[in-house]
């Protein structure tokens, strides 16, 4: 009997050690930053200037933009490049096929990019802020880049510059304002739709509430 329990545990401790193992590194903890319009305005920024030349985010119209705090006066000023209308869909500047061709990997939509990519390492936020923090020199790469979250990406480290002007602090601090903004694009009405769920939540209280305190008023005169 003892054997077995023994062999049970050795067991269950050597899987439990695959498990971490083949998890792979855990990736860097994202910031959470849903509920600060500043930083979802800078991520917003960046996402235009540094992201939409060769990503789409086509589930996205640049009016919704107002729902972080913008006028659709910045939008268009600021953020809106390509088209000449805020209601437009944040449409990509590069043909799709040219860009497969050219970095041998189409750039996916970033729409939902945050939802899609949870995984053993940490939500979608965390992968994206390691991903965009993660690439280093590689020469060995047609784009002379590598990177440490997606190994042989075909995509370049186009922060490179923006990288190389500040410190790593200022850095991580702009990636978690961008990866903010691309959590946020994945679901813009997730934090309306947390508030309403509380809302929902106290009337239900309250209406059970009255249905008993009418319940027994109802039946108080009938014996
Ligand atoms: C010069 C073109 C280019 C620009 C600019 C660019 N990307 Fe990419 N990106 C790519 C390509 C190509 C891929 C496909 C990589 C692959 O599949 O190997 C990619 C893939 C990705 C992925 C998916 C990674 C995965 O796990 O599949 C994310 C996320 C991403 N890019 C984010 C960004 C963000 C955020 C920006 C702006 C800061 C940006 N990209 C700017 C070309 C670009």
């Amino acid at each position: 009997m003892k054997k077995i329990i023994a062999l049970m545990l050795t067991w269950m401790a050597l899987v439990g050690l695959a498990h971490a193992a083949g998890g792979g590194a855990a990736w860097d903890k994202a910031p959470n930053r849903l509920n600060d319009n500043a930083a979802l305005q800078n991520g917003a920024k960046l996402f235009a200037n540094y992201c939409l030349n060769c990503h789409s985010a086509g589930y996205m119209r640049y009016n919704r933009l107002t729902d972080i705090g913008l006028t659709p006066k910045q939008i268009q000023a600021n953020l809106n490049f390509i088209t000449p209308k805020v209601g437009d869909l944040m449409k990509v500047t590069a043909n799709p096929a040219d860009s497969a061709q050219w970095f041998g990997a189409a750039p996916p939509d970033l729409s939902v990019i945050a939802r899609s990519r949870a995984g053993a390492g940490g939500s979608g936020a965390d992968y994206l802020y390691t991903f965009l923090r993660g690439f280093y020199r590689d020469p060995a790469r047609p784009t002379g880049w590598n990177n440490h979250a997606f190994v042989n990406t075909a995509m370049p480290n186009v922060l490179w510059q923006m990288q190389a002007s500040m410190n790593q602090a200022d850095f991580d601090n702009s990636m978690g304002d961008l990866v903010a903004y691309l959590q946020w694009m994945g679901e813009p009405s997730q934090t309306t739709r947390k508030q309403v769920g509380v809302w929902v939540l106290l009337f239900l209280a309250g209406f059970v509430l009255i249905a008993w305190r009418l319940n027994a008023a109802y039946w108080r005169h009938i014996k």
